[in-house]
């Protein structure tokens, strides 16, 4: 007979948590300020999430930081967005590198400015060796178009005699999805009391468990996290076996 688990050995963390960050205009519009400043607020949230998922032993972190269809907010907006991203990459990334981070990007950088991709693949490749944590962060990402761009790498390869119809199976899929070599998140975090998946890694949460929180993104931090994963070590996770 197995060994009972000590009550003081706590679980293991998820490998990987992905969260939609929600909420930042309405943290802002309840102090009356403008929605730049919940997006500024939010960017902090992200440092502190960032540095408790690494100390709690997350492998890997997922951060919804402007989906395919943030694009449809006013200029304005946009603009703002992009200037904090910017200032994160170009302020953070020796804070990534002293603690061991590893930065990936994943979403659509042809509709990125080119400063902007330029300060991505320089932040990517100075963080390229660390090993303590991989942040993803999702910029200009859309799950629904990042499979579609997989079918038709796909496609090509088939057109090309690359490939044999048969051999499209989901593992062939997921080596074309941005993800290839991440594994798929065991958790994914909603804040702000919606409850939707928005366009947020379709085909990889598959199996998530999905953790819905009332905090805004701005009131994000350790607490919440530890929350959340408690929660998530509550669940029995099935994979669509029957129950025991
Ligand atoms: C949702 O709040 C949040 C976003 C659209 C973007 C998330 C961006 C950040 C946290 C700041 C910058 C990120 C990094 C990585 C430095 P919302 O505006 O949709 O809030 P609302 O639903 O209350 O209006």
């Amino acid at each position: 007979m197995d060994p009972a688990p000590s009550p003081a050995q706590p679980p293991p963390p998820p490998v990987h948590v992905a969260i939609i960050m929600d909420g930042n205009g309405r943290w802002a519009k309840a102090r009356g300020m403008p929605r730049t400043a919940g997006h500024k607020r939010g960017a902090e949230a992200v440092r502190r999430t960032v540095e408790a998922a690494r100390e709690m032993g997350v492998s890997y972190l997922t951060l919804y930081a402007f989906s395919s269809e943030n694009w449809k907010r006013p200029a304005g907006e946009v603009t703002d967005l992009m200037g904090l991203l910017r200032l994160y990459l170009r302020n953070e990334v020796s804070n990534l590198n002293k603690n061991g981070i590893r930065l990936k990007v994943i979403g659509d950088r042809t509709r990125l400015g080119a400063d902007i991709v330029a300060l991505i693949e320089e932040s990517e490749a100075r963080t390229a060796a660390n090993t303590a944590l991989t942040l993803v962060l999702a910029l200009s990402y859309g799950g629904r178009q990042e499979i579609v761009a997989a079918a038709r790498l796909l496609a090509e390869e088939v057109k090309a005699g690359l490939l044999a119809p048969s051999a499209i199976d989901d593992v062939a899929l997921a080596s074309r999805l941005s993800t290839n070599g991440i594994p798929d998140p065991d958790l994914v975090i909603r804040t702000s009391g919606e409850k939707r998946i928005s366009n947020f890694l379709l085909w990889q949460g598959a199996y998530a468990e999905l953790v819905f929180l009332d905090v805004l993104w701005p009131d994000f931090g350790r607490d919440e996290l530890e929350s959340a994963i408690s929660d998530y070590h509550r669940r029995d996770r099935r994979y669509g076996t029957a129950a025991g």
